[in-house]
């Protein structure tokens, strides 16, 4: 009769097995997708499976309670230390005996899709450079004299399929102790990515190692420091943090950087100290806020604008100070951690640097097109992601044009008076009555609008600090729809307006929102210098999407993407009424979060899309902002409520 048929789900695939097979071995032959770190030994638990008895009108075929083969001792062992969901059987186990069908789980799968944080992404495919192999090394005899090193790559070859590997003398000196320790079985992290060569041991393991490894993904701006620490099997992120750079008191933007590199001797290497220490820092935090081991951090990717790109690899930016905006090296980088100085993570950990754009758009441009694939779009889509340097895609599956523009820090809640990062304590959303001119507002790390019950007892613990980027929008578009605000940004007196929340502060005016000072806090207004360091940045992120527009020959486009410095929720309404957008219907505005971040984040998980956005930077096109006379002409144009020239058609609506 014939052999037995084995369906896994839910890929389906199918095939006849002879009565014995192991479902891991049968999963194998079809590239059915089913982990194993142990090789099939029973240890690692990574190959569960869920089989299902009974009919299957779906599959066509009936399956028996005795379709697999009995627990045998290895998984009876396993089940008595570790315990098995119920239903679940390890698939190097069990062996088939009858036709089947065997569901691999979501945590079964090596290439296993990791949810994205935003509601509209695609998720991640895991196919990480670093990976765990648990590997059994035959002992040295004296009648084989090869060393340890070359019988672990031959266990690794048999065993996985690996070809050459590479170990650094750091590691070399664990390798003898380890594997007579773990009794010539050991479990190593090799690190192998997409540009061939040999692997890389990472790191040695006496036995099954259960800790794990972790990968880091940090987006470095030049105000904050974003990063998601990651396990680089499941690809959960453990933890996220962020930071201000403290280089910003070398100068609060990239020019101002620029210049303190040309204008102090060593100011360079002192900007890039700074940096990495501030890396380490967060490395340290994330790792300690996951509670985890920070040298089990085996890998990190980077992306951040071509300055601080340069700053933090250690090379002078002078040249991105003037025309023609010379980088040192465009491609992407892959190199030990070490020579970055990070010194809290696993020695042998390497990064890397997504590549360039051009000498003003970075990798965090090229981290956000990895993320939002305006090159796979059938639409015109725009795609703004706002930190300092707001970086700027304008594409479709044709063509993607590319430029950076400088908003400078306002955005991110810096220079404002009130202004501060986004963390517990600063206001996020605000909502201003045009009748009564009163505002009410929400605060990160509270659930509550400022005039619920209970909103005062929320927020008794981290207090109301300030105004993050988020609310700094609302607050002035907010502000400009109440009738506080002229179209030139001119914030009107109390009598002008009808309310005393617009106070007199100098010779211009303030609009007070929360006035702590009775109780020893703050007193959190929006200032007339606050709405020209908004009007300045919108109309510096307005003026370089139009650049890109008249490039690509169009007045409108299909659709927005808002992505954040910091993972910041603008507002698609406000940054319309603020004008710091093309109009577009509302309902073709989205939010990407830190899309930056995200695109460092696929980078850490998946080595082909390193690959990919290799491939994609080099396909788009840059555009120039600094030496553009037009970008001047819309800068200065846009500089009004929503701003004077182009129509706003769908914002009347
Ligand atoms: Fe490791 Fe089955 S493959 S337990």
């Amino acid at each position: 009769s014939k052999d037995p048929l084995v369906i896994f789900t839910p890929s389906g695939k199918r095939g006849r097995f002879a009565r014995g097979t192991p479902i891991l071995t049968a999963a194998r032959q079809l590239g059915v997708d089913l982990d194993s770190v142990c090789g099939g030994r029973g240890i690692c638990s990574k190959c569960q499976v869920t089989p299902s008895y009974g009919e299957f009108s779906k599959h066509g075929v009936t399956v028996a309670d005795d379709a697999l083969s009995e627990w045998n001792a290895v998984e009876e062992r396993y089940q008595q230390k570790r315990g098995l969901k119920p239903g679940r059987r390890l698939g190097c186990q069990a062996t088939v005996q009858g036709d089947v069908v065997i569901d691999v789980p979501p945590e079964s799968q090596v290439h296993r899709q990791v949810v994205r944080k935003a509601a509209s992404a695609r998720a991640i495919t895991m196919d990480p450079a670093t990976r765990l192999y648990f590997v059994e090394v035959q002992e040295p005899d004296m009648h084989e004299p090869t060393g340890d090193l070359e019988r672990l790559e031959r266990a690794l070859g048999e065993q996985w399929e690996i070809g050459e590997i590479t170990a650094d003398l750091s590691v070399l000196g664990k390798l003898q102790p380890t594997l007579r320790k773990g009794k010539w079985q050991v479990t190593v992290a090799l690190y192998h990515d997409h540009t061939g060569g040999p692997a890389r041991l990472i790191d040695i393991w006496p036995g099954l190692h259960e800790g794990g490894i972790y990968g880091l993904a940090i987006d470095l701006g030049s105000t904050t420091i974003a990063g998601h620490l990651c396990n680089l099997d499941t690809g959960e992120v453990l933890a996220s943090s962020g930071l201000m750079n403290p280089q910003i008191r070398f100068g609060e933007d990239l020019m101002s950087r620029v210049s303190y590199a040309m204008m102090n001797p060593g100011g360079d290497a002192e900007m890039t100290r700074t940096v990495r220490e501030a890396l380490n820092a967060l490395a340290q935090e994330l790792a300690d806020e996951a509670s985890i081991d920070a040298t089990l951090i085996c890998e990190i990717t980077l992306v951040c604008n071509p300055v601080m790109h340069h700053l933090a690899l250690g090379i002078d930016p002078v040249e991105l100070g003037q025309a023609p905006f010379a980088l040192a090296t465009s491609d992407s980088l892959s190199l030990p951690a070490r020579e970055l100085d990070m010194t809290a993570i696993n020695p042998r950990a390497r990064t890397y640097v997504l590549p360039c754009i051009a000498g003003h758009v970075g990798a965090d441009a090229a981290a956000v097109a990895l993320s939002e694939e305006p090159d796979k779009s059938e639409d015109l889509v725009l795609v703004c992601d706002v930190g300092t340097n707001a970086e700027i895609l304008l594409g479709n599956k044709t063509r993607v044009l590319a430029c950076s523009s400088p908003t400078g820090p306002a955005f991110e809640g810096a220079q404002i008076s009130s202004g501060q990062r986004a963390a517990p304590g600063a206001i996020e959303r605000i909502e201003i009555d045009p009748a009564t001119k009163e505002p009410r507002f929400r605060v990160i790390g509270v659930e509550l609008w400022s005039d619920e019950d209970g909103f005062d007892a929320a927020v008794a613990e981290t207090g109301i600090t300030g105004i993050c980027g988020s609310g700094i929008i609302e607050a002035v578009a907010e502000m400009r729809m109440a009738g506080l605000l002229d179209p030139s940004g001119l914030i009107g007196s109390a009598a002008q307006t009808g309310t005393p929340r617009c106070v007199a502060d100098g010779r211009t005016h303030s609009y007070v929102i929360h006035d702590g000072t009775a109780e020893g806090g703050p007193l959190i207004s929006v200032t007339q210098g606050d709405i020209r360091a908004i009007q300045l940045a919108k109309s510096a992120l307005y003026a370089g999407a139009r650049l890109l527009m008249d490039e690509m020959g169009v007045d409108r486009v299909d659709r927005v993407v808002l992505a954040g410095a910091f993972g910041a929720h603008i507002s698609p309404k406000h940054a319309m009424v603020l004008g710091m957008i093309p109009d577009v219907p509302l309902d073709r505005v989205t939010s990407a979060g830190n899309a930056a971040g995200t695109g460092a984040r696929i980078a850490l998980h998946n080595v082909a899309a390193r690959a990919a956005i290799e491939k994609t930077v080099r396909e788009i096109t840059k555009v120039e902002t600094a030496i553009e006379p037009k970008f001047q002409e819309h800068f200065v144009a846009a500089n009004a409520i929503p701003h004077a020239t182009d129509p706003f058609p769908e914002l009347s609506a």
